[in-house]
């Protein structure tokens, strides 16, 4: 008997706490406040004051009594609160962004951000947009969302709102291209203007519209520039062309000069001390006295306290705010929301013989490592620093200790008492013996990668290569040497080869379970039991060889040769068949795709609206709509990702074949129809005009893609632009 199968959307509305300012306001509020401070307390407001200087934030800055400023908590990070001792370990972004559920997303940043703020921390490191996740070995790319920078847009807006709804000021990071780990701190990364804009910048539009509060600048330099002293990215582009009001703080450790920073556009040093035995610019009078020598204008200072300040009050974190405690138990039932979004965001990649979901076999094998609880799952490791045992989350400063960790060797048997035999190991010869006879064999295996301060075994952050660790490719051949109903499953940071897996008939189902945190377990056997119908789809494409992705890790600078052509972008111009594309996730039903409506008012020309945040005033505006209807053609109830992509017009040169300019997540029962509609701005057929330095909208016709993945289009039309 087949379990039962419910559609898996979740969440629908969200209570919001607190109403933000403005930011006229907040600068209204700002500008009264500054008259009132020496230039000292300004310099003390945009200065931190050592790492972890005041009781456990890894960055603080020095308070104004006269004003009730406070010394600001600045707290990592992207999954959860950082060295607080009872919090949700909610899932990286990257799982999160495989569900493609919008309200998932939101209720994440929502949940994390209001276990922030009962910490009195002021200011959370997240969410990420660079990392985009260019290099499928990047270490950090986890901790991201997606290479797309539409997917990746539309999270960080979702989250950044929910965080802010709360009171606690989000952090848009790392600022700008960096991709690697290896040399972070040494390389740069040169992007071309187009690249630039289309690609790596998209997301921080998304990220001011949504009226962030701060920006982190990143380690690298920007065309043999230090990204915390370069002034195009931080004044022309960010402050000027996305028309940015909130503040920029360094990375930890990540500024490099005082005067020439601070007029590049930098307004906060973090942490201020000598982090690492770096130097400390502004603080110990620095500042001051290039103020007073005139280096840097005294106005720059007042517009660094106005845009930190302008940020606290537009939070409204003037009011009452609980003081700092990290050892608070704030999890309320904040793990729902990890569980769904480990769960939706679960990639069946392959089911042959609809060996999923599984009909109580009376015999199950466990086998692998990474199947029961290890030093990784049980905090044993520093940041996460081993891949030892069940993998959750990948390594470094975006990591968090788990509160309580669902083993998924546990939470099979469980499901299915008496049947389980374990193997927890990687051997592959006990491996084989404990799946021998058995109805069905699941092998566990893994892929990790963090940041490049921690090495893990012999991984300084980013992947070495794109195999599974710890011998799974020789695990699994014993075992499908044995059994003919394998079914791998897949946690792992990022993609992985696995051509030599797919070849074994034996393996009958690959279950792509990411990163599920602390609800791995029970996640899994949501889906693998049925109760949930596989709904996540993939947020990068899986290559049938390494070769075949068109960016590494590099040892010296980054020239960024492949331009716009990342990931799918590249796969599709190069004629590459993937092993599995971006987009793709099976189901336990089947969906057909009907009903095309294309209404576009869209025009050709430059896109000239005054500077607001986010960019000029009409950026997104709408300028179409797409409507389709999605009908669950299958036995089951499931839910489906409906994804629209854009081809350009000829007279666009240079464009990728298409890209991802909406989506849409469907429940259905079975049998049921529902509509689907994308809301198509101007930003979205826009292209960068590299001569004019303005967005533009070309001429000619748009090809408009609706389908079930980047290579399973499904219905096509058309957008005239005159
Ligand atoms: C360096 C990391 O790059 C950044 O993401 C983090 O927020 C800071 N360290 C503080 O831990």
């Amino acid at each position: 008997m087949r379990g039962p199968i419910v559609a898996a959307l979740a969440i629908a509305t969200l209570p919001f706490v607190s109403a933000q300012l403005s930011w006229d306001e907040a600068y209204t509020k700002a500008e009264a406040a500054l008259t009132n401070l020496s230039l000292s307390d300004k310099v003390g407001i945009a200065t931190g004051i050592g790492w972890q200087g005041n009781g456990g934030c890894v960055g603080n800055t020095h308070p104004v009594e006269s004003i009730g400023y406070p010394s600001l908590c600045l707290q990592d990070g992207p999954l959860g609160v950082r060295y607080a001792s009872s919090i949700t370990a909610f899932t990286p972004a990257v799982q999160a962004a495989s569900t493609w559920d919008r309200n998932l997303i939101r209720e994440r940043g929502q949940f994390h951000a209001e276990e922030a703020r009962a910490l009195g921390v002021h200011v959370l490191l997240a969410p990420v947009a660079g990392a985009l996740g260019k290099i499928a070995e990047g270490g950090r790319n986890w901790e991201g969302w997606s290479p797309d920078p539409y997917l990746t847009g539309v999270a960080v807006a979702e989250t950044i709102e929910a965080m802010q709804a709360v009171g606690v000021q989000a952090t848009i990071k790392h600022y700008i291209a960096n991709e690697q780990e290896l040399r972070r701190e040494t390389m740069s990364s040169n992007v071309d203007d187009k690249t630039m804009h289309e690609i790596y910048l998209a997301p921080f539009y998304d990220a001011v519209k949504s009226g962030v509060a701060a920006t982190m600048c990143s380690y690298n330099k920007l065309d043999g520039t230090w990204a915390c002293e370069n002034d195009h990215v931080m004044n022309e582009l960010l402050k000027g062309q996305l028309g940015y009001q909130g503040y920029i703080m360094t990375d930890w450790g990540a500024q490099h000069s005082n005067a020439p920073a601070a007029n590049a556009g930098l307004d906060m040093s973090m942490p201020g001390s000598n982090y690492n035995g770096g130097d400390v610019y502004w603080g110990n009078g620095g500042l001051e006295g290039a103020v007073q020598s005139g280096d840097v204008a005294e106005e720059r200072v007042n517009d660094m306290a106005k845009r930190i300040l302008a940020a606290w009050y537009k939070m409204g974190q003037d009011g009452e705010y609980p003081p700092l405690n990290l050892d608070l138990n704030v999890q309320g039932d904040h793990g729902a929301n990890v569980r769904a979004c480990a769960r939706d965001g679960i990639v069946l990649l392959r089911n042959e013989d609809n060996i999923l979901p599984l009909a109580s076999p009376s015999s199950i094998a466990v086998i692998g490592s990474a199947a029961v609880k290890g030093d990784h799952a049980n905090n044993v490791c520093v940041d996460k620093g081993c891949n030892d045992g069940a993998l959750g989350m990948g390594w470094g400063s975006g990591s968090v200790e788990y509160s309580s960790f669902s083993e998924p060797y546990a939470a099979i048997e469980e499901k299915a008492p008496g049947a389980v035999t374990l193997s927890d190991s990687d051997d592959a010869s006990k491996g084989a013996a404990a799946a021998s006879g058995k109805d069905v064999a699941l092998v566990f295996i893994t892929a990790d990668s963090g940041e490049g301060y921690i090495t893990v075994e012999g991984n300084a952050g980013d992947r070495n290569n794109l195999d599974p660790w710890h011998n799974g490719n020789e695990l699994v051949k014993a075992v499908a040497k044995v059994n003919e109903n394998v079914i791998v499953v897949v946690h792992s940071v990022g993609a992985i080869i696995m051509d030599e897996i797919l070849a074994l008939p034996s393996v009958k189902a690959v279950v792509w379970a990411g990163l599920p945190s602390q609800e791995s377990g029970n996640a899994l056997v949501d889906v693998l039991w049925g109760e949930t119908n596989p709904n996540g789809k993939l947020v990068y494409t899986i290559a049938k060889q390494a070769s075949h992705y068109n960016t590494q890790v590099v040892s010296g600078d980054d020239d960024y040769e492949e331009g716009v052509m990342i990931d799918y972008r590249h796969f599709d111009s190069a004629g590459i068949e993937p092993e599995f594309e971006f987009g793709f996730g099976l189901s336990y039903t089947t969906f057909d795709y009907a009903d095309l409506e294309v209404q576009s008012s869209a025009t050709s020309g430059p896109i000239a609206g005054d500077i607001v945040s986010g960019g000029p005033a009409d950026f997104f505006d709408e300028v179409a709509t797409v409507t389709a209807s999605v009908t669950n053609s299958g036995a089951v109830a499931g839910a489906e990702v409906a994804q629209l992509y854009l081809s350009y017009p000829e007279s666009a040169a240079g464009q990728p074949p298409k890209q991802l300019r909406g989506f849409a997540k469907l429940p259905l029962e079975a049998g049921a129809s529902g509509p689907v509609s994308f809301s198509i701005r101007k930003r979205d057929v826009a292209v960068w005009d590299v001569e004019g330095q303005q967005w533009t909208v070309p001429a000619g016709e748009f090809g408009v893609l609706v389908g079930a993945s980047s290579r399973d289009i499904r219905l096509e039309g058309t957008i005239q632009v005159a």
